[in-house]
């Protein structure tokens, strides 16, 4: 008889994403933006992005990376969770229809609203499922079609922010296994909640019976009053997990996976953690601001790449609307992005 773990961990067995093939330079922003191609390297480290054609929604991206993830894991899932903040429709969730055209069947599906903290969040619900027996196999896609929701005349979101999915399958396993998902530190600060938002189209807009304000559909960011909350709560977090992992700390890490939001924030970060260049992932110069799906894209290409290999000791930590943040720590599994 196998031993049986006293519990069950969520652990990593595939990983894939994708990216829509249209991509948009900076020199492309600057023919309708008053911004310029230095200002835009210079101060978020982006070049180009990936974004969605005209008629292309949230779910069609999830479907190709969750497609992939479960390629990667070699098997189904029993339950499907998508992290997004730009649903097909208001209502209902957008991950039903991922898992069914993806051709799971009558499987849990549901969303989780954390803005660029979806993955992580995603990650602890996924956990959360496994280790109570409510599912065996998550499919964890997080999706975004953010240019979908930003101004296209604002140069201050306008040129960070892209398109993409990434997705993980998680399946039960012992906590002691590389890939096994241990805790999650999350959190939140929702006095700051109007720092990020789309103002308009939901309840508070809706019940008032007038129409949004011209721009209000948008999504709107107090970008330098981010930056500052975005460094001190991935750095507090990030220290959190590395305890709570059982390292001496963030400086343990082979490999730092920070949401992508601004190449200058994540070597603040980094280096407030004591992470040399050399261990940090990134992908910001060519895939910009996705969303919940900035991290596991990363992962995949960074496991596509070579630069995350098993055994790795891996940091992860996002910051995004809410406000809303998280870290965990693992070891890396031997996984293979399809
Ligand atoms: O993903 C979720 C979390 N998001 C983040 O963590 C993003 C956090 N914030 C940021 O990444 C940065 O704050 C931005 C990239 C959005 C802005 O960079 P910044 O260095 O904080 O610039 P700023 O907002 O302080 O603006 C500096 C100047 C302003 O002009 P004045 O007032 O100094 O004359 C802006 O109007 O830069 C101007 N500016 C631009 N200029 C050229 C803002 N956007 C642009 C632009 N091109 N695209």
């Amino acid at each position: 008889m196998s031993a049986v773990p006293d519990r069950r961990a969520a652990v990593i067995a595939g990983l894939g994403c994708h990216l829509p093939p249209d991509v948009v330079t900076n020199d492309d922003l600057t023919r309708r933006l008053d911004t310029s191609d230095e200002w835009i390297r210079t101060r978020t480290g982006i070049a180009t992005r990936h974004v969605v054609a005209p008629g292309v929604a949230t779910s069609d991206l999830a479907v190709e990376a969750g497609r992939r993830a479960l390629d990667s894991a070699g098997g189904g899932a029993d339950a499907v969770v998508l992290a997004t903040t730009t649903p097909d429709r208001p209502c209902p969730a957008t991950a039903p229809d991922v898992a069914a055209r993806l051709g799971l069947g009558q499987v849990a599906a549901f969303d989780v609203s954390a803005v660029c903290s979806g993955f992580l969040y995603g990650l602890a619900t996924a956990a959360g499922l496994i280790a109570s027996g409510t599912a065996g196999r998550v499919l964890l896609i997080a999706a975004d079609a953010f240019t979908t929701i930003v101004d296209p005349a604002d140069r201050g979101t306008a040129v960070i922010f892209a398109d993409g999915a990434g997705a993980v399958v998680l399946r039960a396993g012992d906590p002691a296994e590389p890939g096994a998902v241990g805790r999650v530190v999350l959190g939140s600060d929702g006095a700051l909640s109007g720092l990020i938002e789309v103002p308009a189209g939901g309840s508070r807009q809706r019940s008032s019976r007038t129409a949004a304000a011209p721009g209000e559909e948008f999504f709107r960011m107090a970008g330098r009053e981010v930056y500052r909350q975005a460094v001190g709560h991935m750095v507090a977090s990030s220290r959190l997990a590395a305890e709570a992992a059982g390292w001496n700390g963030p400086g343990d890490a082979d490999r730092f996976a920070a949401h992508q939001a601004n190449a200058r924030i994540l070597g603040t970060a980094a280096g407030e953690l004591g992470i040399p260049p050399e261990r940090r992932l990134s992908n910001i110069e060519h895939v910009g601001n996705t969303g919940a799906a900035s991290l596991p894209v990363l992962l995949a290409q960074a496991a596509a790449e070579g630069t995350l290999a098993a055994g790795h000791l891996l940091l992860l930590t996002a910051f995004g609307g809410g406000l809303s943040w998280g870290a965990t720590a693992l070891v890396w599994p031997d996984v293979k992005p399809c």
